[in-house]
């Protein structure tokens, strides 16, 4: 007896096992109703009555090395969370590797449209959302009763500076123009991407918040044909090719002459489709010759110098490029949606 006890005492000292399913074989054979230690006090009831006191204690003493042993491997299951899972890790195994994020869809296409213009030599540039009167409108020569400043449109932020100056969300990156003319003199080329507010309600078409690109070009001798020229780039650049082009002509305030871009519908290829109102035609942006008021405003000599300015969604160009229908998945973070653009490019 002493010499089978002995046995099991270096078994169950050395006993790893590999995983939770051999910690319970190990309970049944030492410790279940029909185990090792059961037959051992089975068999200690033959034992003599002068050798009972010392393998008694020697019983005992095993019993609760089972039962310890048991006890700290049932722990280490439980608390590693993982009850099948290797209790001892093989190191020389592959690991398991990162799961990739992925970049909104949003973010993808204002870095692929920062790409193109950085080839035609535009710098980047940013200008505060929240904003004052002069900046989002007065200096962009819309008039004082303009209705772009309406409150319907405008969120408006009551000011704590006790400046008596009306501040408000951008409604429009045009403001980073403005910003950008007052703080130097030209040549200005840049692009000016960010985040605009407009009070709308929300709906698949339309949302309080959404983003655009502002394009900026100052210099002498800028003229219309170099406006066309350059969008024209851009879109054979970001649509593809055969991308064909059109300009109507249209109003702003701070361009004169003024017009929207039309491209031949990507979806149906001009065929006319529900997307295009079976036009062939969308929209994608608003631009002209940066109106000479405004150059003024800025202190900028309107008689030397001549620019254009452009301005863009990215959510449109973003619903044309990847068929987004609905604007509200793009600020609803569902990643079963975010998790489609995981193989586009980083
Ligand atoms: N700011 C205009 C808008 O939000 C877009 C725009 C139109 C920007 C013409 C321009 C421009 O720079 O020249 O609708």
């Amino acid at each position: 007896m002493q010499q089978k006890i002995n046995q099991y005492t270096s078994e169950i000292n050395d006993f790893q096992p590999k995983n939770a399913e051999e910690v319970e074989i190990f309970r049944i054979k030492f410790l279940g109703t029909k185990g090792i230690i059961k037959d051992l006090f089975e068999e200690f009831k033959t034992v003599s009555p002068e050798d009972k006191r010392l393998f008694g204690k020697v019983l005992n003493e095993f019993k609760q090395l089972a039962e310890t042993k048991y006890q700290t491997l049932k722990e280490q299951v439980d608390s590693s969370g993982l009850s099948n899972e290797n209790l001892n890790p093989d190191f020389t195994l592959p690991g398991e590797g990162f799961e990739l994020g992925s970049r909104h869809p949003l973010s993808l296409v204002r870095k692929e449209i920062i790409e193109i213009f950085k080839k035609l030599g535009f710098n980047v540039a940013e200008g505060p959302e929240i904003e004052d009167d002069w900046h989002n409108f007065s200096a962009l020569n819309f008039p004082e009763e303009h209705p772009a400043r309406d409150m319907q449109d405008t969120f408006f932020i009551r000011s704590e500076k006790g400046d008596g100056e009306a501040y408000a969300l951008r409604t429009h990156t045009s403001s980073v123009q403005v910003r950008m003319m007052e703080a130097g003199q030209p040549p200005f080329r840049a692009i000016m991407p960010g985040r605009v507010y407009r009070n709308e309600a929300i709906s698949a078409r339309a949302h309080c918040f959404f983003h655009q690109v502002e394009g900026l070009y100052i210099d002498e001798n800028v003229s219309f044909s170099d406006l066309k020229q350059t969008l024209f780039y851009f879109v054979q650049e970001l649509f593809g090719e055969g991308t064909k082009v059109r300009f109507r002509p249209s109003y702003f305030p701070f361009t004169e002459p003024s017009a929207e871009m039309d491209i031949s519908c990507t979806i149906c290829k001009g065929e006319g489709c529900q997307f295009c109102k079976y036009s062939g035609w969308v929209e994608i942006l608003g631009c002209g010759m940066v109106d000479p008021n405004v150059l003024e405003n800025c202190k900028i000599d309107s008689k030397k110098f001549t620019g254009y300015a452009f301005g863009m969604g990215i959510e449109r160009i973003t619903n044309l490029k990847y068929q987004i229908k609905d604007l509200r998945l793009f600020s609803e973070n569902d990643v079963r949606f975010l998790k489609q653009f995981q193989s586009e490019l980083i």
